[in-house]
């Protein structure tokens, strides 16, 4: 997402991940592909952090709420300190982010706000009941925002993807994996349609883009 954007002609691409390698390969492949970019190690979930990064950074312009994790297991397997993370991570690190730039988009007069969510917000699945739940719930969160947005603040847009699997998932959603014939998406195809996304201007980008439709048939 990141090479994609700085393709695209993002003056700087940068990258805050928990896992400060993780964030560094990712600069190090923008700065390959012929982009600028920044990289810092920051947990999405802790307000602090946000806060005292984004003061030492460039205005951003387009955010991005990539960060996402999934336990899998039956509803009364799942401890409670991973869905109390699920929720940290897939839903309020969302709420932090936005509430950390939106001041600063709304001074400057624009700016986009992106949100991978899930096809998971759209159906249901065994034993992914708190990620499912985090995922609905940062959906109608992007919705209601979008609304916000359109009403009070057309200069600023919003956008929720929901891609399918991106590679193959973890044991937990073996029961979904076995029931569906729906290939994987890769995360160069999540990756290009969520900037063709950010580009038109769209609600919801739904990668592969027939499932919306199919999905909303199923329910
Ligand atoms: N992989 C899939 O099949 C799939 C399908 C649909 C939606 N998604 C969503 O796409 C997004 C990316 O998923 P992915 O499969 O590429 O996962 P990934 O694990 O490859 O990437 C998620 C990133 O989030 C980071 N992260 C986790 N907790 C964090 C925290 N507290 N603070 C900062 N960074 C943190 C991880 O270090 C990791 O780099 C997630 O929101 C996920 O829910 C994934």
């Amino acid at each position: 997402m990141c090479v994609r954007l700085a393709r695209e002609g993002c003056s700087r691409v940068t990258c805050l991940d928990v896992d400060l390698e993780g964030a560094r390969e990712t600069a190090r492949l923008v700065e390959a592909a012929g982009g600028r970019a920044g990289h810092a190690k920051c947990d999405v979930t802790r307000r602090d952090q946000l806060a005292s990064l984004l003061s030492s950074l460039p205005p951003v312009d387009v955010l991005i709420n990539n960060a996402g994790i999934v336990s899998g297991a039956p509803i009364l397997q799942v401890t409670d300190e991973q869905i109390d993370n699920m929720i940290g991570v897939n839903l309020m690190a969302h709420f932090h982010t936005i509430r950390a730039v939106l001041p600063s988009m709304l001074k400057r007069g624009g700016g986009h706000i992106v949100g991978i969510s899930s096809a998971a917000a759209f159906t249901a699945a065994a034993n992914i009941a708190p990620y499912a739940a985090t995922k609905y719930a940062v959906t109608g969160m992007m919705y209601s925002l979008r609304e916000e947005m359109r009403k009070f603040h057309p200069e600023i847009k919003v956008t929720s993807v929901h891609p399918f699997f991106i590679s193959p998932p973890p044991h937990c959603l073996e029961h979904w994996q076995k029931k569906s014939r729906i290939p994987d998406v890769s995360a160069t195809e999540v990756a290009d349609k969520t900037v063709e996304g950010i580009k038109r201007n769209k609600a919801t980008v739904v990668v592969p883009s027939y499932l919306y439709h199919l999905l909303v048939l199923l329910m």
